[in-house]
């Protein structure tokens, strides 16, 4: 670990815990109102937003765009850059590619904080671009009285082998590959109320690439795939289903989750961004009277740096998992099914 500046980086931030993303549904209104373009290259555009943007340069090879950038979820400013750049590069691999090239983006307190932190987070960072197999060529950084870092990727992928979230259909199976409640603990975390172990098991989660989770999907019958990050697994869950026209149904007995995330979460330490998730999700949703509310706290706990949600064949659904355990992605489990067609709906089951 680095050396950790006197105020915690974590308390430092004016927002909340966890990636302060703008809330679900926000966005879609905004650039509803704005003047999208089409092109008969743009494979994924704005039209129907996926994680990341594709466009074709020739009939094998299409560029893949994204960028994502938070304030401090944990303290230690070497693991905070590697868990940035690892949700950064998520997109890319939740699109079915592999990353070529990141960029960084810093706001940096030069006031308040000492240039070594931000050496720390830029280590972080650049290490976690070089375990990618990607190349840091740049970056923008910003003097500002809070911290912030991200990285912007590019990456390819064959345009016909691009995943995007709409591509679920009845029988699949639902895999999940890495466990849920990172917001419960880091916002433990801020309070000071999260054990050693919580917070060391949450950042090796939040740390580790979803490269080994993408290259186990290799030949096998991928349909739709989507990374767990701000809207929680109802919330990127639920955009599978909308964009799938699909009914999902998720089993809460079989879902990873994080060693004391449910002890936190029956304290009530949520994260802001998991009851707006809650909130934009409700009408999509049916609950099983055996759930419990702590077990939909956890299933829209906004997340940094999760798993991805992948909607696979059912013959090779057991192909899949020994595949992402040999590859060491050892959280991951068969969490649910594709149920039924339809306008979009999760089905919450014990
Ligand atoms: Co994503
Ligand atoms: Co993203």
């Amino acid at each position: 670990m680095t050396e950790e500046p006197q105020v915690p980086l974590t308390e430092q931030v004016r927002a909340a815990g966890c990636a302060s993303k703008i809330p679900p549904g926000v966005l879609e209104e905004v650039l509803k109102s704005l003047p999208v373009q089409a092109h008969p290259d743009l494979l994924v555009g704005l039209e129907a937003a996926d994680d990341a943007g594709v466009y074709r340069l020739t009939p094998e090879l299409a560029l893949i765009q994204t960028v994502d950038f938070f304030t401090p979820i944990v303290n230690d400013p070497y693991q905070f850059g590697a868990i940035a750049a690892a949700n950064a590069l998520s997109d890319i691999y939740a699109m079915g590619g592999r990353p070529l090239m990141a960029m960084n983006i810093v706001c940096f307190p030069l006031k308040t904080l000492s240039p070594d932190i931000l050496k720390a987070v830029l280590r972080g960072g650049l290490d976690k671009v070089h375990e990618s197999g990607a190349l840091l060529v740049g970056g923008h950084s910003v003097e500002d009285p809070e911290l912030k870092y991200g990285l912007a990727v590019t990456g390819l992928v064959h345009p016909e082998r691009i995943f995007t979230k709409a591509g679920a259909r009845v029988g699949d199976l639902l895999v999940l590959t890495k466990p849920l409640g990172t917001g419960i603990i880091a916002t433990a975390l801020k309070g000071h109320l999260a054990s050693a172990e919580a917070e060391e098991v949450m950042i090796q989660v939040m740390s580790q690439l979803n490269r080994a989770a993408a290259e186990a999907l290799e030949g096998l019958e991928v349909h739709a795939v989507t990374d767990i990050t701000g809207f929680g697994l109802l919330g990127h869950g639920l955009e599978m289903a909308l964009a799938s026209r699909a009914e999902l149904t998720i089993y809460t007995s079989r879902v990873p989750v994080l060693p004391w995330a449910r002890e936190y979460a029956a304290l009530g330490l949520l994260p802001a961004g998991s009851h707006a998730n809650r909130r934009f999700c409700e009408k999509h949703l049916s609950i099983s009277s055996q759930v419990s509310q702590i077990d939909v706290d956890l299933l829209s706990d906004a997340q940094t740096s999760g798993g991805l949600l992948i909607a696979i064949g059912p013959q090779d659904g057991e192909r899949l998992l020994t595949r992402l355990k040999e590859n060491g992605v050892t959280h991951a489990a068969l969490i649910g099914e594709v149920t039924a067609a339809g306008t979009g709906k999760i089905k919450i089951i014990q």
